[in-house]
């Protein structure tokens, strides 16, 4: 089987709890599932409790209302607070439980980008300090931490902390979708990319990432980044484990560069895209990927694993989850490590063990479909197209770029 086999829950955008997560952690079990990344921070709250630095979960897990429409549109807000985090002994028994399985649970601190409720906490620490809410849109933003010395050393005990809370081989550091421009804006940031004679932002860049991996080595862990920090220059990047979200093509070129590599494409990895193009589906933020597609994906050769992601902007009810989840992210284990004449008798042999945990299933019949708690009825935005949008974000990722909002 692959070493690999990765589920990403996003616990940022809205905050799911341990029991949850818990459960997820047994649900996926069933189905070989090894790893469970929580993406623990973004610019819309910071998920975990600090013992060293406290402002980051009692202001960054906080923020005072939501978006309710899709990201792509002019923004309207529900008005209402949200907020969560996980403690550390919630963390502890996350951990034991996935252990039990046989599952590792592989935390995610987004830096240097996504830093919007770090930044609400110690905005010390960003761009001009200006001073920044935890953010209630959702899509790509400006905030962007300052390249200095104490912002390393601020980084070095957080992901101590975090080191000590998850004893997972890997330790995720986002790298994704960062507006490294932003630094030009910056004077003391353009003093000092004079001082160390860095051409541009994306010199800074690897500057910034190596001084992370430097941290994430010295406490014992490898590191990952998403594809965004490889792509930006893959001669001079990190030697992080790549997480290809933006297609095969950066995939492949990171597996030539000598990179261990994890494929999760949005298409059709993404499984908080509908399932199907219908009014009667949940508002979500593209698709459709369908059972089919996910049945059809396959993975390069030599590639170290594969993940599902469930990002949650439009997600904020358990049930809801896991109908994104189920059966497609059966299907995915099927597909990629799974064994068995047809996925149907595949899932129809576990489906029993999903049943008996009380897992919401998305029911292929839609007279049999479960009745889901949800933020409101699609149409997904209809001006996203998943093939087009995966062409555009192939480009951005070779030409190392970051994949605007589209
Ligand atoms: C990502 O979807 N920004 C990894």
């Amino acid at each position: 089987m692959m070493r690999w086999r990765g589920a990403m829950l996003d616990i940022s955008r809205h905050y799911f709890d341990a029991t949850f997560i818990k459960k997820t952690i047994s649900s996926l079990a069933i189905f070989d599932y090894n790893t469970l990344h929580l993406h623990l921070t973004d610019d819309q709250g910071w998920r975990l409790e600090s013992k060293v630095f406290p402002l980051l979960h009692e202001l960054g897990s906080v923020r005072k209302q939501s978006q309710n429409n899709h990201g792509l549109l002019e923004p309207t807000y529900d008005g209402k607070e949200h907020s969560g985090y996980l403690t550390h002994n919630d963390v502890r028994e996350i951990v034991s439980h996935a252990h039990s399985l046989g599952m590792q649970v592989v935390p995610e601190v987004n830096i240097p980008g996504h830093t919007g409720a770090l930044l609400a906490a110690y905005p010390q620490f960003g761009v001009n300090k200006a001073a920044v809410e935890v953010s209630g849109r959702w899509g790509i933003s400006d905030y962007l931490l300052r390249p200095f010395p104490e912002t390393f050393e601020f980084l070095a005990k957080v992901f101590e902390e975090v080191a000590e809370l998850f004893p997972s081989e890997y330790i995720h550091v986002g790298g994704d979708e960062s507006l490294i421009d932003n630094w030009l804006k910056d004077p003391e940031v353009v003093v000092f990319m004079k001082e160390k004679g860095f051409a541009s932002t994306k010199e800074l860049f690897m500057f910034f990432m190596k001084e992370i991996e430097k941290i994430i080595s010295s406490l014992g862990k490898k590191m990952v980044t998403w594809d965004d920090a490889f792509a930006f220059d893959p001669e001079q990047a990190t030697q992080a484990t790549v997480m290809s979200w933006r297609g095969a093509a950066i995939a492949q070129i990171a597996l030539d560069h000598g990179r261990e590599v994890i494929q999760g494409p949005v298409f059709p990895t993404y499984l908080d895209y509908s399932q199907e193009v219908s009014e009667s589906e949940p508002l979500a933020i593209g698709g459709p990927v369908t059972l089919e597609d996910v049945l059809a994906f396959t993975p390069l050769p030599g590639v170290t694993g594969v993940q599902f992601q469930l990002w949650s902007e439009y997600i904020q009810f358990p049930t809801h989850a896991e109908y994104m989840m189920w059966p497609r992210a059966a299907a995915l284990a099927y597909r990629c490590w799974g064994e068995g004449k047809d996925f149907e008798s595949y899932f129809a042999e576990r489906r029993p063990l999903l049943e008996k945990l009380d897992v919401t299933i998305r029911d292929m019949d839609p007279l049999k479909r479960a009745k889901i708690a949800h933020l409101g009825i699609g149409p997904y935005y209809r001006g996203f197209d998943t093939a087009s949008m995966m062409e555009a974000l192939e480009k951005s990722a070779v030409a190392g770029e970051v994949a605007h909002d589209f």
